[in-house]
């Protein structure tokens, strides 16, 4: 039997969030880590799976930070970040990339190209940008970002998240 949910939003805001949530759970994403640096020169990342490619001419990408987020002020001030692109043997850095009171970076080399945004070696792709336009919407802000430069590895299996887990694809033989 269908287990379907059906909601008109606006009949309470605590019901509304969590079906809204649940219902967005539904659409499968990709799982990346955003990084920038901060202004004394400390590293900055979260992870994030609200990235999503805007245009190809030109070479736009964003991705949706929320407005509590300690690393919005970084990523204000630095205008350029980095969007690492996880493949299925990162689940344990998607986990790091959202830890309180840790080091983050701890025991991680990074790579610096054009911004300075710290890049991670071994990712599926990553792209560094340039704060292109950035806007708030709701509870989020939204970073459009130039990308000025990528590297990509599709020999990887992807990481991927939906209705609030980490999976991994499951490709049939051919
Ligand atoms: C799979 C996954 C995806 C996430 N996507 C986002 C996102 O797109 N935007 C966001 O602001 N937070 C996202 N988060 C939550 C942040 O990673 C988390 O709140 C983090 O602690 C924020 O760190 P900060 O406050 O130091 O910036 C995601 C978390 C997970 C596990």
């Amino acid at each position: 039997m269908s287990q379907a949910v059906t909601i008109e939003l606006g009949e309470g805001v605590e019901h509304d969030a969590r079906a809204l949530r649940n219902a967005f759970g539904c659409f499968t994403t990709g799982v990346t880590v955003i990084t920038t640096t901060a202004a004394d020169g400390r590293r900055v990342g979260l992870t994030a799976n609200s990235f999503t490619s805007v245009s190809l001419r030109p070479p736009l990408a964003l991705v949706c930070v929320d407005l509590n987020s300690a690393s919005l002020p970084a990523l204000d001030a630095a205008g350029c970040w980095a969007v690492n692109v996880l493949h299925a043997e990162h689940q344990a850095l998607a986990r790091q990339f959202v830890q309180k009171d840790t080091d983050r970076f701890a025991g991680l080399e990074t790579e610096t190209w054009r911004t300075g945004a710290p890049i991670l070696p071994g990712c599926m792709a990553n792209f560094e940008c340039e704060t292109h336009h950035a806007f708030d919407a709701g509870d989020h802000r939204v970073y459009v970002g130039r990308v000025v430069k990528l590297r990509y590895d599709p020999d990887h299996e992807p990481l991927v998240y939906l209705q609030g887990r980490f999976r991994r694809v499951h490709v049939d033989a051919e």
